[in-house]
């Protein structure tokens, strides 16, 4: 692996955990915050992939947003417009997985170059990267929003190539999303996909190049020579 010179890390559910809105849910929806979340994140990505196919492109916070909105609805829960802005707002500040913080601070030791490259807008990445005290571990924090688009499409990945002044050969793409590393092996980049509970990849014509079960497992991927 000695031919990589940078990471680019999706940011949802690879490295924050997305389902640490669920305590936020549980308070103002008592007994039904998994089921909340799940739905929610299920409708936040379904909504920016339909916006993408239909060139109709809403910034991820509209799309968190609305997504939520058809949860609660689809759940019969009653969102009010504070309870909405509570919720929306705790998506602004989810949790790092707990090995995330130590592996950056390791891998940038190692004189690579990191990026976030997310569907999320620029204030959304910044606001949940900041809340942890993780900016100092990255060089870019790259968000769609520039090319209006969202991953799958090769225009989203092509922005880490551009920022990096990189190859796609030589930076590492990591995602615990299954179809975000289907996208990224389609693009071109080597890709590590990060399975923490035993999911199942897609059947979508492509592999990961590395199946992980935490990002500090990226240190032994780096670690054998090819
Ligand atoms: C990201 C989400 C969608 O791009 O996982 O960070």
């Amino acid at each position: 692996m000695n031919h990589i010179k940078a990471i680019a890390f999706d940011l949802y559910g690879t490295l924050f955990d997305v389902h640490s809105v669920i305590d936020q849910c549980e308070q103002h929806f008592p007994g039904r915050g998994r089921e909340i979340s799940t739905l929610w994140r299920q409708k936040q990505l379904e909504y920016t992939w339909l916006r993408s196919l239909m060139n109709r492109y809403v910034t991820f916070e509209q799309a968190t947003e609305d997504a939520l909105r058809y949860a609660c609805r689809y759940l019969k829960l009653d969102l009010n417009d504070e309870t909405k802005a509570a919720l929306c707002n705790a998506y602004l500040k989810l949790r790092p997985f707990p090995e995330v913080p130590d592996t950056l601070s390791r891998l940038g030791e190692r004189g690579l170059q990191l990026a976030i490259l997310s569907n999320g807008s620029p204030h959304s990445i910044a606001s949940v990267v900041g809340h942890a005290g993780l900016r100092d571990r990255f060089d870019h924090l790259l968000s769609v929003d520039p090319v209006r688009i969202y991953k799958p499409h090769d225009r989203a990945y092509e922005l880490a190539e551009t920022a990096f002044g990189l190859s796609r050969a030589s930076i590492l793409f990591i995602s615990s999303n299954a179809w975000d590393a289907t996208g990224a092996r389609y693009f071109g980049f080597p890709t590590a996909w990060i399975n923490r509970s035993g999911n199942t990849f897609e059947e979508m014509g492509q592999r990961p190049d590395w199946e992980l079960t935490g990002l500090d497992d990226v240190l032994k991927v780096l670690d054998t020579r090819n």
